[in-house]
Protein backbone atom coordinates (compact mmCIF):
# COMPACT_ATOMS: atom_id res chain seq x y z
CA UNK A 1 0.00 0.00 0.00
CA UNK A 2 2.85 2.70 1.07
CA UNK A 3 4.96 1.11 -1.66
CA UNK A 4 2.35 1.93 -4.27
CA UNK A 5 1.44 5.51 -3.26
CA UNK A 6 5.16 5.78 -3.22
CA UNK A 7 5.26 4.77 -6.90
CA UNK A 8 3.02 6.53 -7.49
CA UNK A 9 3.98 10.03 -6.22
CA UNK A 10 7.37 8.98 -7.86
CA UNK A 11 5.50 8.69 -11.05
CA UNK A 12 4.25 12.03 -10.29
CA UNK A 13 7.87 13.92 -9.81
CA UNK A 14 9.07 12.55 -13.14
CA UNK A 15 6.03 13.37 -14.80
CA UNK A 16 6.98 17.22 -13.56
CA UNK A 17 5.93 17.10 -10.62
CA UNK A 18 1.93 16.80 -11.57
CA UNK A 19 0.02 15.06 -9.31
CA UNK A 20 0.56 15.85 -5.39
CA UNK A 21 0.41 19.34 -5.41
CA UNK A 22 -1.92 19.26 -8.28
CA UNK A 23 0.78 21.12 -10.50
CA UNK A 24 -0.67 21.48 -13.78
CA UNK A 25 -4.22 20.00 -12.93
CA UNK A 26 -6.92 21.10 -15.11
CA UNK A 27 -9.68 22.94 -13.63
CA UNK A 28 -12.54 23.89 -15.38
CA UNK A 29 -14.83 27.28 -14.05
CA UNK A 30 -16.99 27.19 -16.47
CA UNK A 31 -20.31 25.22 -14.71
CA UNK A 32 -18.74 25.34 -11.55
CA UNK A 33 -21.64 26.52 -9.28
CA UNK A 34 -20.82 29.66 -7.43
CA UNK A 35 -20.45 29.52 -3.30
CA UNK A 36 -22.49 31.72 -1.22
CA UNK A 37 -20.55 33.39 1.55
CA UNK A 38 -24.43 33.65 3.77
CA UNK A 39 -24.09 29.84 4.11
CA UNK A 40 -20.66 30.19 6.25
CA UNK A 41 -20.56 30.64 9.50
CA UNK A 42 -20.44 33.48 11.70
CA UNK A 43 -17.09 32.93 12.97
CA UNK A 44 -13.81 35.07 12.05
CA UNK A 45 -13.08 33.35 8.55
CA UNK A 46 -17.22 33.98 7.92
CA UNK A 47 -17.23 37.18 8.47
CA UNK A 48 -14.22 37.94 6.62
CA UNK A 49 -15.21 36.57 3.83
CA UNK A 50 -18.71 38.79 3.75
CA UNK A 51 -16.59 41.52 4.36
CA UNK A 52 -14.74 40.90 1.41
CA UNK A 53 -17.62 40.06 -0.70
CA UNK A 54 -19.08 43.51 0.19
CA UNK A 55 -15.56 45.40 -0.60
CA UNK A 56 -16.02 43.53 -3.74
CA UNK A 57 -19.54 44.42 -4.72
CA UNK A 58 -19.53 47.71 -2.90
CA UNK A 59 -16.24 49.31 -3.30
CA UNK A 60 -17.30 52.49 -3.91
CA UNK A 61 -19.33 52.94 -0.50
CA UNK A 62 -16.30 51.36 1.70
CA UNK A 63 -13.38 52.58 0.27
CA UNK A 64 -14.43 55.03 -2.45
CA UNK A 65 -13.83 58.86 -2.89
CA UNK A 66 -16.82 59.32 -1.48
CA UNK A 67 -16.27 57.77 1.86
CA UNK A 68 -16.94 59.87 5.29
CA UNK A 69 -13.70 58.57 6.32
CA UNK A 70 -10.71 60.26 4.70
CA UNK A 71 -8.88 57.42 5.64
CA UNK A 72 -10.69 54.88 4.21
CA UNK A 73 -10.54 56.68 1.01
CA UNK A 74 -8.35 54.01 -1.09
CA UNK A 75 -9.82 53.92 -4.13
CA UNK A 76 -9.71 57.47 -6.69
CA UNK A 77 -13.04 55.99 -8.51
CA UNK A 78 -16.57 54.99 -7.60
CA UNK A 79 -16.27 51.63 -8.99
CA UNK A 80 -16.78 48.65 -7.92
CA UNK A 81 -14.40 45.59 -8.26
CA UNK A 82 -17.42 43.80 -9.84
CA UNK A 83 -18.31 46.74 -12.42
CA UNK A 84 -15.38 44.37 -14.32
CA UNK A 85 -15.09 41.12 -12.25
CA UNK A 86 -18.69 40.45 -12.57
CA UNK A 87 -21.26 37.99 -10.62
CA UNK A 88 -19.45 38.52 -7.52
CA UNK A 89 -15.74 37.39 -9.22
CA UNK A 90 -16.91 34.72 -10.33
CA UNK A 91 -18.38 34.75 -14.01
CA UNK A 92 -16.27 32.80 -16.20
CA UNK A 93 -14.05 34.60 -18.67
CA UNK A 94 -14.57 38.14 -16.29
CA UNK A 95 -11.36 37.99 -15.03
CA UNK A 96 -12.89 35.60 -12.27
CA UNK A 97 -11.31 35.37 -9.09
CA UNK A 98 -11.88 31.67 -8.70
CA UNK A 99 -8.50 29.59 -8.55
CA UNK A 100 -7.02 32.87 -7.82
CA UNK A 101 -5.18 31.64 -4.55
CA UNK A 102 -4.01 28.92 -6.13
CA UNK A 103 -2.30 30.26 -9.30
CA UNK A 104 -0.57 32.85 -7.23
CA UNK A 105 2.32 33.31 -6.38
CA UNK A 106 3.25 33.56 -9.71
CA UNK A 107 5.66 35.57 -12.47
CA UNK A 108 3.98 39.14 -14.00
CA UNK A 109 5.64 40.47 -16.39
CA UNK A 110 4.35 44.47 -15.34
CA UNK A 111 6.91 43.97 -12.40
CA UNK A 112 9.63 41.50 -14.13
CA UNK A 113 9.14 39.43 -10.63
CA UNK A 114 7.65 37.08 -8.51
CA UNK A 115 3.48 38.70 -7.50
CA UNK A 116 1.65 37.49 -4.79
CA UNK A 117 -2.40 37.80 -4.04
CA UNK A 118 -1.74 41.09 -2.13
CA UNK A 119 0.01 43.00 -4.48
CA UNK A 120 -2.19 41.70 -7.46
CA UNK A 121 -5.02 43.36 -5.66
CA UNK A 122 -3.40 46.57 -4.97
CA UNK A 123 -2.48 46.17 -9.07
CA UNK A 124 -5.95 46.84 -9.55
CA UNK A 125 -6.33 49.20 -6.78
CA UNK A 126 -3.72 51.54 -8.06
CA UNK A 127 -4.90 51.13 -11.80
CA UNK A 128 -8.32 50.07 -12.49
CA UNK A 129 -9.67 51.39 -8.99
CA UNK A 130 -7.36 54.74 -9.95
CA UNK A 131 -6.04 54.72 -5.88
CA UNK A 132 -3.37 53.58 -3.58
CA UNK A 133 -2.48 50.59 -2.54
CA UNK A 134 -3.96 49.12 0.56
CA UNK A 135 -1.87 48.64 3.19
CA UNK A 136 -1.13 44.79 3.62
CA UNK A 137 -1.70 44.31 7.54
CA UNK A 138 -5.35 46.90 6.79
CA UNK A 139 -8.85 44.66 7.60
CA UNK A 140 -9.77 45.69 3.82
CA UNK A 141 -6.15 43.67 1.96
CA UNK A 142 -7.17 40.55 4.59
CA UNK A 143 -10.66 40.76 3.94
CA UNK A 144 -9.84 40.55 -0.27
CA UNK A 145 -7.90 37.90 0.17
CA UNK A 146 -9.99 35.93 2.58
CA UNK A 147 -12.69 36.46 0.39
CA UNK A 148 -10.49 35.09 -2.63
CA UNK A 149 -9.40 32.67 -0.69
CA UNK A 150 -12.69 31.51 0.22
CA UNK A 151 -13.47 31.49 -3.96
CA UNK A 152 -10.88 29.39 -4.84
CA UNK A 153 -11.65 26.56 -2.29
CA UNK A 154 -11.10 22.83 -3.55
CA UNK A 155 -8.87 24.14 -6.46
CA UNK A 156 -5.36 22.11 -6.47
CA UNK A 157 -2.28 24.57 -6.19
CA UNK A 158 -0.77 25.34 -9.53
CA UNK A 159 -4.19 23.92 -11.81
CA UNK A 160 -4.57 25.01 -14.87
CA UNK A 161 -7.80 26.75 -15.32
CA UNK A 162 -10.32 27.22 -17.50
CA UNK A 163 -12.44 29.91 -17.68
CA UNK A 164 -10.02 32.39 -16.44
CA UNK A 165 -8.75 35.41 -17.14
CA UNK A 166 -10.42 36.48 -20.63
CA UNK A 167 -11.37 34.96 -23.63
CA UNK A 168 -8.92 35.46 -26.67
CA UNK A 169 -10.54 36.99 -29.51
CA UNK A 170 -9.11 37.04 -33.07
CA UNK A 171 -7.03 40.12 -34.03
CA UNK A 172 -7.43 41.84 -36.73
CA UNK A 173 -4.63 42.61 -39.17
CA UNK A 174 -5.48 46.05 -39.14
CA UNK A 175 -5.60 49.06 -37.36
CA UNK A 176 -8.94 49.86 -35.64
CA UNK A 177 -11.66 51.65 -37.30
CA UNK A 178 -12.49 54.89 -34.60
CA UNK A 179 -15.54 55.65 -37.00
CA UNK A 180 -17.05 52.44 -36.99
CA UNK A 181 -16.48 52.07 -33.30
CA UNK A 182 -18.17 55.58 -32.48
CA UNK A 183 -21.35 54.12 -34.70
CA UNK A 184 -21.30 51.26 -32.67
CA UNK A 185 -20.76 52.80 -29.39
CA UNK A 186 -23.82 54.77 -29.78
CA UNK A 187 -25.74 51.54 -31.34
CA UNK A 188 -24.62 49.25 -28.60
CA UNK A 189 -23.28 50.87 -25.30
CA UNK A 190 -24.54 54.84 -25.06
CA UNK A 191 -28.00 53.72 -23.81
CA UNK A 192 -26.37 51.75 -20.48
CA UNK A 193 -22.64 53.82 -20.63
CA UNK A 194 -24.16 57.20 -21.91
CA UNK A 195 -22.98 59.43 -25.45
CA UNK A 196 -20.32 60.62 -23.22
CA UNK A 197 -19.10 57.66 -21.35
CA UNK A 198 -20.34 58.82 -18.15
CA UNK A 199 -22.09 56.12 -16.78
CA UNK A 200 -25.28 56.78 -14.88
CA UNK A 201 -24.68 57.03 -10.91
CA UNK A 202 -27.35 55.38 -8.65
CA UNK A 203 -27.59 58.79 -6.62
CA UNK A 204 -25.93 61.91 -7.11
CA UNK A 205 -22.67 63.28 -6.75
CA UNK A 206 -20.89 62.93 -3.13
CA UNK A 207 -23.34 60.23 -1.71
CA UNK A 208 -20.78 57.15 -2.45
CA UNK A 209 -23.42 54.71 -3.73
CA UNK A 210 -21.38 54.61 -7.09
CA UNK A 211 -22.88 53.34 -10.49
CA UNK A 212 -25.72 51.41 -11.96
CA UNK A 213 -24.08 51.29 -15.23
CA UNK A 214 -20.22 52.44 -14.68
CA UNK A 215 -18.31 55.14 -16.57
CA UNK A 216 -16.29 54.62 -19.13
CA UNK A 217 -13.99 57.33 -19.51
CA UNK A 218 -13.74 60.76 -17.68
CA UNK A 219 -12.43 61.33 -14.44
CA UNK A 220 -14.21 58.41 -12.51
CA UNK A 221 -13.15 55.49 -14.14
CA UNK A 222 -10.20 53.59 -14.56
CA UNK A 223 -6.61 54.92 -15.71
CA UNK A 224 -4.48 54.67 -18.20
CA UNK A 225 -2.17 52.29 -16.85
CA UNK A 226 -5.04 49.44 -15.91
CA UNK A 227 -5.40 46.05 -17.78
CA UNK A 228 -8.64 47.47 -19.48
CA UNK A 229 -6.95 50.38 -20.60
CA UNK A 230 -5.37 47.40 -23.42
CA UNK A 231 -7.00 47.13 -26.19
CA UNK A 232 -6.56 43.46 -27.06
CA UNK A 233 -7.48 42.69 -23.30
CA UNK A 234 -10.37 44.72 -23.10
CA UNK A 235 -11.80 43.60 -26.56
CA UNK A 236 -11.47 40.33 -25.07
CA UNK A 237 -13.41 41.29 -21.86
CA UNK A 238 -16.05 43.41 -24.06
CA UNK A 239 -16.37 40.81 -26.58
CA UNK A 240 -17.15 38.12 -23.94
CA UNK A 241 -18.98 40.15 -21.30
CA UNK A 242 -20.80 43.22 -23.16
CA UNK A 243 -23.43 44.55 -23.34
CA UNK A 244 -24.58 43.82 -19.70
CA UNK A 245 -25.88 39.98 -19.78
CA UNK A 246 -23.66 38.63 -22.48
CA UNK A 247 -21.66 35.91 -22.08
CA UNK A 248 -18.68 33.80 -23.51
CA UNK A 249 -21.73 31.44 -24.92
CA UNK A 250 -23.67 34.56 -26.07
CA UNK A 251 -21.49 36.76 -27.95
CA UNK A 252 -23.76 40.11 -29.53
CA UNK A 253 -19.80 41.33 -31.36
CA UNK A 254 -17.96 39.63 -33.79
CA UNK A 255 -14.43 40.13 -33.43
CA UNK A 256 -13.76 42.91 -35.24
CA UNK A 257 -16.59 44.75 -33.99
CA UNK A 258 -15.50 44.30 -30.34
CA UNK A 259 -11.97 45.75 -31.44
CA UNK A 260 -13.62 48.79 -33.15
CA UNK A 261 -15.72 50.17 -30.17
CA UNK A 262 -13.49 49.43 -27.83
CA UNK A 263 -10.59 51.16 -29.56
CA UNK A 264 -13.22 54.47 -30.02
CA UNK A 265 -13.77 53.44 -26.15
CA UNK A 266 -10.02 54.20 -24.93
CA UNK A 267 -9.27 56.94 -27.40
CA UNK A 268 -11.32 59.00 -24.86
CA UNK A 269 -9.56 60.81 -21.71
CA UNK A 270 -9.24 58.94 -18.80
CA UNK A 271 -6.97 59.85 -15.48
CA UNK A 272 -3.30 59.24 -15.91
CA UNK A 273 -1.12 57.34 -13.67
CA UNK A 274 2.42 58.82 -12.58
CA UNK A 275 5.44 56.67 -13.24
CA UNK A 276 4.45 54.29 -16.04
CA UNK A 277 7.51 54.28 -17.50
CA UNK A 278 8.45 51.32 -14.55
CA UNK A 279 6.23 49.14 -15.79
CA UNK A 280 7.84 45.76 -17.17
CA UNK A 281 10.88 46.73 -16.82
CA UNK A 282 11.84 44.11 -18.42
CA UNK A 283 10.88 45.50 -21.85
CA UNK A 284 11.58 42.23 -23.78
CA UNK A 285 8.11 41.27 -22.62
CA UNK A 286 6.20 44.47 -22.49
CA UNK A 287 2.33 43.35 -24.13
CA UNK A 288 2.12 45.13 -27.32
CA UNK A 289 -0.92 47.07 -26.73
CA UNK A 290 0.45 48.71 -23.39
CA UNK A 291 -0.30 51.86 -25.01
CA UNK A 292 2.33 54.37 -23.17
CA UNK A 293 6.26 54.92 -23.57
CA UNK A 294 8.56 53.78 -24.04
CA UNK A 295 8.12 51.37 -26.99
CA UNK A 296 10.98 49.19 -26.81
CA UNK A 297 10.26 48.21 -30.73
CA UNK A 298 10.61 50.94 -32.10
CA UNK A 299 7.09 51.28 -33.67
CA UNK A 300 5.13 54.45 -33.64
CA UNK A 301 2.38 55.13 -30.09
CA UNK A 302 -0.46 55.23 -32.75
CA UNK A 303 0.48 51.54 -33.66
CA UNK A 304 0.54 49.94 -29.76
CA UNK A 305 -2.65 52.16 -28.90
CA UNK A 306 -4.75 51.12 -32.62
CA UNK A 307 -2.93 48.37 -34.26
CA UNK A 308 -2.16 46.68 -36.46
CA UNK A 309 -1.09 44.37 -33.98
CA UNK A 310 0.30 41.06 -35.88
CA UNK A 311 3.58 42.78 -36.81
CA UNK A 312 4.30 43.95 -33.41
CA UNK A 313 3.11 40.71 -32.15
CA UNK A 314 5.83 39.04 -34.41
CA UNK A 315 8.59 41.33 -33.16
CA UNK A 316 7.68 40.52 -29.49
CA UNK A 317 8.32 36.41 -30.19
CA UNK A 318 11.76 37.42 -32.08
CA UNK A 319 12.27 39.24 -29.12
CA UNK A 320 11.50 36.47 -26.18
CA UNK A 321 13.22 34.47 -28.60
CA UNK A 322 16.57 35.64 -28.60
CA UNK A 323 16.14 36.42 -24.65
CA UNK A 324 15.48 32.83 -24.24
CA UNK A 325 18.28 31.99 -26.03
CA UNK A 326 20.71 34.22 -24.02
CA UNK A 327 20.04 32.45 -20.70
CA UNK A 328 19.26 29.32 -22.08
CA UNK A 329 21.68 26.65 -19.51
CA UNK A 330 25.15 26.78 -22.02
CA UNK A 331 25.41 22.94 -23.39
CA UNK A 332 28.54 21.41 -22.93
CA UNK A 333 30.59 21.86 -26.16
CA UNK A 334 30.50 18.90 -28.68
CA UNK A 335 34.07 16.49 -28.12
CA UNK A 336 36.76 17.70 -30.49
CA UNK A 337 35.02 20.94 -31.38
CA UNK A 338 36.94 23.97 -31.29
C1 LIG B 1 -11.84 48.50 -14.84
C2 LIG B 1 -11.91 47.07 -14.67
C3 LIG B 1 -11.43 46.45 -13.37
C4 LIG B 1 -11.80 46.78 -12.08
C5 LIG B 1 -12.77 47.85 -11.64
C6 LIG B 1 -11.05 45.90 -11.22
N1 LIG B 1 -10.28 45.05 -11.95
FE1 LIG B 1 -9.13 43.52 -11.25
N2 LIG B 1 -8.58 43.03 -13.17
C7 LIG B 1 -9.00 43.70 -14.30
C8 LIG B 1 -8.38 43.08 -15.46
C9 LIG B 1 -8.58 43.53 -16.91
C10 LIG B 1 -7.59 42.02 -14.99
C11 LIG B 1 -6.77 41.02 -15.79
C12 LIG B 1 -5.85 41.62 -16.78
C13 LIG B 1 -4.55 42.08 -16.22
O1 LIG B 1 -3.87 41.27 -15.59
O2 LIG B 1 -4.19 43.23 -16.45
C14 LIG B 1 -7.76 42.01 -13.54
C15 LIG B 1 -7.17 41.07 -12.70
C16 LIG B 1 -7.38 41.00 -11.32
C17 LIG B 1 -6.91 39.92 -10.46
C18 LIG B 1 -6.14 38.69 -10.94
C19 LIG B 1 -7.04 37.71 -11.65
C20 LIG B 1 -6.29 36.52 -12.25
O3 LIG B 1 -6.93 35.70 -12.93
O4 LIG B 1 -5.09 36.39 -12.08
C21 LIG B 1 -7.30 40.23 -9.19
C22 LIG B 1 -7.05 39.39 -7.94
C23 LIG B 1 -8.00 41.49 -9.25
N3 LIG B 1 -8.05 41.91 -10.55
C24 LIG B 1 -8.51 42.15 -8.14
C25 LIG B 1 -9.29 43.32 -8.22
C26 LIG B 1 -9.85 43.99 -7.05
C27 LIG B 1 -9.63 43.55 -5.62
C28 LIG B 1 -10.58 45.03 -7.53
C29 LIG B 1 -11.36 46.05 -6.73
C30 LIG B 1 -10.65 46.67 -5.61
C31 LIG B 1 -10.47 45.03 -8.99
N4 LIG B 1 -9.68 43.98 -9.36
C32 LIG B 1 -11.11 45.93 -9.82
C33 LIG B 1 -9.88 44.74 -14.37
C34 LIG B 1 -10.48 45.35 -13.28
C1 LIG C 1 -27.64 47.11 -20.70
C2 LIG C 1 -26.63 48.01 -20.19
C3 LIG C 1 -25.25 47.94 -20.80
C4 LIG C 1 -24.88 47.99 -22.12
C5 LIG C 1 -25.78 48.15 -23.32
C6 LIG C 1 -23.43 47.94 -22.13
N1 LIG C 1 -22.94 47.84 -20.87
FE1 LIG C 1 -20.98 47.81 -20.32
N2 LIG C 1 -21.51 47.58 -18.38
C7 LIG C 1 -22.81 47.55 -17.90
C8 LIG C 1 -22.79 47.28 -16.47
C9 LIG C 1 -24.00 47.18 -15.56
C10 LIG C 1 -21.44 47.10 -16.14
C11 LIG C 1 -20.89 46.72 -14.76
C12 LIG C 1 -20.70 45.22 -14.68
C13 LIG C 1 -21.98 44.48 -14.50
O1 LIG C 1 -22.73 44.77 -13.54
O2 LIG C 1 -22.27 43.59 -15.32
C14 LIG C 1 -20.66 47.35 -17.35
C15 LIG C 1 -19.27 47.32 -17.40
C16 LIG C 1 -18.51 47.65 -18.52
C17 LIG C 1 -17.07 47.77 -18.55
C18 LIG C 1 -16.12 47.63 -17.37
C19 LIG C 1 -16.33 48.70 -16.33
C20 LIG C 1 -15.90 50.09 -16.71
O3 LIG C 1 -16.41 51.07 -16.13
O4 LIG C 1 -15.03 50.26 -17.59
C21 LIG C 1 -16.71 48.08 -19.84
C22 LIG C 1 -15.32 48.32 -20.37
C23 LIG C 1 -17.93 48.11 -20.61
N3 LIG C 1 -19.00 47.85 -19.78
C24 LIG C 1 -17.99 48.37 -21.98
C25 LIG C 1 -19.16 48.32 -22.72
C26 LIG C 1 -19.20 48.48 -24.16
C27 LIG C 1 -17.99 48.78 -25.03
C28 LIG C 1 -20.50 48.35 -24.52
C29 LIG C 1 -21.07 48.34 -25.92
C30 LIG C 1 -20.56 47.30 -26.78
C31 LIG C 1 -21.27 48.12 -23.33
N4 LIG C 1 -20.43 48.10 -22.25
C32 LIG C 1 -22.66 47.96 -23.29
C33 LIG C 1 -23.95 47.75 -18.63
C34 LIG C 1 -24.01 47.84 -20.02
Amino acid sequence: MKAKLFAASLAAILAGGAGAAGEGAKTSLLDRPAPNPENLPNDAYGKLVRYGHELTTRTFALIGPEVQDKEKRFAGNNLACTSCHQDNATKPYAMPWTGVSATFPQYRSREDSISTVEERVNGCMERSMNGRALPLDSPEMKAFVTYIHYLSRGIPIGAQLEGAGTKPTKVPERRADLAAGEALYGKTCAACHGMNGEGQRRGKVGDAEGYIFPPLWGNDTFNNGAGMNRLLTATRFVKHNMPQGTTHLTPVLNDEEAYDVVAYVLSKPRPIKASLDKDFPARWNKPVDAAFPPYVDGASADQHRYGPYPPLMEMAKQRAQARNAAVAPQKPAAEGAK
